[in-house]
């Protein structure tokens, strides 16, 4: 019971989730406490995540912890097959994903998790539960609740909330400070980076780099093209968020300005057709667009198709369009998120803290799915603090801790100038 490219596949997939695990300390404290006390016993688990190295060792904690997992793909692109072959054969998770599936093959493997009846969705995206109150509402009776990884899908989540179908609680592991502070402006930092570069082997130094979008991935790969010696260009929609950007040190101007100006563009802003025809059409003869955001939605692609005068693949990762007025742009990875499509996603290290979410977020779920509504919870700051004080303790950073006249200072109010 699985569908994963090649079998054979699975020693080099095993071998680089042991290098990822040495790179998750948290996540292995909480796979061992796991393993003694078996908190997910009798659960059946349904994970619709981006299948890589740090995936797995998620779904190897989940299992320690008695939980029957499943997993299929969240991404059509993200899919790492060593890894995928891995869980199979060595981890004997059911897994369900091939790197370049259609979408057709993409919905089957959700069926497929699905089909095994699970207690708690564990989602990237929320495709899980987007399907199950499309078309999959027998399976609701018996699901406790959910989790969810990413920005995209919690927006998804509290639209569902806030239009009452919400089926079951959800909590919002996004949401946790050691998840979005870290993951998304680190983790997205650096891999966005990190695809785009293996895409092109461009240099970005003395370049122009454009970004859609300044929440937490946008600021984390700004701060990173920047350091790369990159000039930085910022278009936003939220004054706040472009005032920020400003005092940041950025420029922000309109896409419309910005298109004419760059020589790499990615987006990172959760909407729709962020970067359209109009905008391709002014770009820089051989200009590098990307995007990094959950869906593949942010570049208006269909259009740009629809157009161009011709469309070749000219590297891994790389179409080259070429326009009616005779440019040449460069899409990466079929403006799928590029972290993930034409690199490995990100870092351990980071991910090491995502998923001690995650982990005990399905813990939480069991222990106190009775007492839960059908809304979207965040994380408890507890489990946040404790995950903090894990991977500090990891890396071998001591910290202060409040005196008692400090302590009782920040509870008084009497002591003034
Ligand atoms: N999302 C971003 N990077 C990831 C990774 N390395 N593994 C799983 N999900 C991710």
């Amino acid at each position: 019971m699985s569908h994963i490219k090649n079998a054979r596949l699975a020693p080099a997939g095993r071998l680089r989730i042991e290098w990822a695990r040495a790179d998750m300390p948290v996540l292995t404290h909480i796979q061992e406490r796991f393993r003694r006390q078996k908190p997910l016993r009798g659960i059946r688990l349904a994970a619709c995540l981006h299948i890589t190295t740090e995936t797995a060792n998620l779904l190897v904690a989940l299992k320690a912890g008695g939980a029957q997992v499943y997993a299929c793909a969240s991404n059509p692109l993200s899919t790492q097959d060593d890894v995928a072959a891995s869980l199979v054969t060595h981890y004997h998770i059911p897994t369900f994903a091939i790197k370049g599936e259609n979408n057709q093959v993409y919905y089957r493997h959700i069926d497929a998790v699905l089909n095994t009846k699970p207690h708690i969705t564990m989602d990237d995206g929320a495709d899980l539960v987007s399907t199950i109150m499309k078309k999959r509402r027998d399976l609701i009776a018996g699901i406790i609740g959910g989790t969810e990884e990413t920005t995209t899908g919690v927006i998804r989540l509290k639209s569902m909330e806030k239009q009452k179908v919400l089926a079951y609680p959800i909590i919002a592991v996004n949401d946790a400070m050691t998840k979005h502070f870290f993951d998304n402006r680190y983790g997205t930092g650096q891999s966005t980076i990190d695809g785009i570069l293996r895409a092109t082997n461009r240099l970005l130094a003395g370049h122009t780099f454009v970004i859609g979008g300044y929440g937490w991935c946008g600021r984390g790969v700004a701060a990173r093209a920047k350091g790369m010696g990159a000039q930085v260009i910022v278009f936003e929609v939220d004054p706040l968020k472009a005032l920020e950007a400003v005092m940041d040190g950025y420029l922000v101007m309109p896409i419309a300005k910005a298109a004419r100006l760059g020589d790499v563009f990615v987006t990172v802003t959760g909407d729709i057709n962020v970067i359209r025809y109009e905008h391709f059409c002014v770009m820089r003869n051989g200009a590098i667009v990307a995007n990094s955001g959950h869906f593949n939605v942010e570049l208006e692609l269909d259009v740009l198709k629809k157009k161009a005068r011709r469309v070749r693949r000219v590297r891994e990762y790389v179409e080259e369009y070429t326009l009616p007025n005779g440019r040449k742009v460069n899409v990466l990875g079929e403006g799928r998120l590029v972290n993930l499509a034409a690199a490995e996603g990100h870092p351990a290290s980071v991910m090491d803290m995502s998923f001690a979410n995650q982990a005990l977020a399905a813990e939480y779920m069991v222990q106190n799915a009775k007492k839960l509504e059908k809304k979207v919870y965040p994380v408890p700051e507890k489990i946040d603090r404790r995950i903090a004080g894990l991977k500090l303790q990891s890396l071998g950073i001591a910290i202060d801790k409040l005196t008692a006249e400090q302590e009782a200072y920040l509870h008084s109010w009497e002591s003034g100038t």
